[in-house]
């Protein structure tokens, strides 16, 4: 194992980090906010190629934008470590770019140590669904997890309503060449990302990194009640056809459902929208996302399932129509054995405290492990807040998630 000077490591990490927390890398000043097509992603890209490429690195991007960093030429075999740098829209500074900055470091500590490793620095594009509502997008298309119609036509920017393809196209990428992005993983023998937990367990607990042993899976979609919007006022209740009721209704009885299926299954209702949205005026449609997870596939399944009956027979009851659109799903997966036992290992070599857990939150890693033996390193993060301005991690931790992947990666790669 590497003797690591964990002092500048960490002072590494952090500078990177606040560097990227900065002005010129977010849309707003409250939080950071930054998705494809953008040009603070485009900044906060260039930033990464600018120390890659001092790095020795060779830079290149898929057809649709994902960068990727190798040190070895195409063919030859490497081991795979990265995240992403998009944010959630009120995101904050750690989310996904820790992932990468993480890997980063790997690639200093492999210079600094004269280790020449073979690797590959994936930063995905839109894991977070910022641009398109579409979350893991840029690790879907790689592994083929969506069709040409959904990115020409069905997955639209949230600001502007134009197709992910025609933005693809104006930011000078080849969405008609998409499919060629699953060549990215071609010469992957393995995948790490680091990435911060998202929840308390680690805090909570008093450990400082966690090895991902499975990630759960999840069902996106969104359910429209159509009704008929009335005067608020001169409408009385019993001659009303209003959708918000059977929204507000669905509410409570996917909480119901969630909490009956147990098995770690959540289910949130985070977007709803009304419309015409007045106040004056009984909706005239409704429409509300749903995000059901966890780590039991027929126990979330089976939730989306009986949360559509109800609305369907909610809605009918009234004399209303209920449709169901799935938007994406992700099977729950589970992280390779002998990696998760190499990260267990170059931890307990590191002697501070960590645990073997499961991640509820979704990643890249569960596209990438499809094709490629992968496994998480998690960083506790305060209070386990994220998607959230103040979302806040400790960059000594970021940099031990560092040392800890690059001794894993070196036993692994012999
Ligand atoms: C990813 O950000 C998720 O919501 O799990
Ligand atoms: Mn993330
Ligand atoms: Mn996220």
């Amino acid at each position: 194992m590497a003797n690591i000077d964990r002092e500048s490591s960490t002072a590494r990490v952090a500078a990177d980090i606040e560097t990227l927390s900065g002005r010129d890398y977010t849309l707003t000043s409250d939080a950071i906010r930054r998705y494809a097509y953008t040009d603070v992603y485009r900044r906060t890209l260039d930033y990464f190629q600018g120390k890659l490429e001092e790095l020795g690195f060779d830079v290149s991007y898929d057809p649709v934008g994902t960068l990727v960093a190798r040190n070895r030429p195409p063919g030859e075999k490497v081991f795979g470590i990265g995240s992403h740098c998009d944010s959630n829209r009120n995101g904050g500074p750690y989310d996904g770019t820790l992932g990468v900055v993480a890997a980063l470091e790997i690639v200093r500590l492999d210079a600094e140590h004269g280790t020449n490793l073979p690797l590959q620095l994936i930063s995905f594009l839109e894991e977070e669904g910022s641009g398109f509502g579409q979350m893991l997008l840029g690790s879907r298309i790689m592994v083929q997890r969506v069709t040409e119609d959904d990115l020409r036509e069905h997955f639209r920017a949230i600001d502007d309503g134009r197709s992910f393809w025609d933005h693809a196209a104006d930011a000078g990428c080849e969405p008609e060449r998409w499919q060629d992005s699953a060549r990215v993983l071609d010469d992957l023998t393995g995948w790490i990302e680091t990435h911060i937990e998202q929840a308390r367990v680690l805090q909570d607990t008093g450990n400082r990194l966690g090895v991902v042993n499975a990630i759960a899976g999840y069902v996106h979609a969104d359910i429209s009640v159509d009704g008929r919007a009335d005067h608020a006022g001169a409408t009385p209740m019993d001659f009303r056809l209003d959708p918000g009721v059977v929204a507000a209704a669905c509410i409570g009885e996917l909480e119901q459902l969630a909490l009956a299926a147990g098995k770690g299954t959540v289910g949130t209702v985070g977007e709803i929208d009304f419309s015409p949205g007045i106040i004056n005026v009984v909706p005239g449609q409704a429409r509300f996302s749903l995000d059901i997870r966890g780590p039991d596939e027929d126990a979330f399944n089976g939730v989306a399932r009986d949360i559509v009956s109800f609305a369907q027979a909610a809605a009918e009851s009234r004399g209303l129509q209920a449709a169901y659109e799935l938007r994406q799903t992700v099977p729950a997966t589970r992280m390779d054995p002998t990696i998760v036992a190499a990260l267990e290992r170059a931890a307990g070599t590191a002697g501070e405290p960590f645990r073997t857990m499961p991640s509820g939150a979704a990643h890249d890693t569960m596209c990438v492990a499809d094709r490629v033996p992968s496994a998480m390193v998690f960083v506790p993060c305060k209070d386990g807040i994220s998607h959230a301005p103040d979302e806040l991690a400790d960059p000594a931790d970021g940099a031990l998630a560092a040392e800890v992947m690059f001794n894993a990666i070196r036993e692994l790669v012999g």
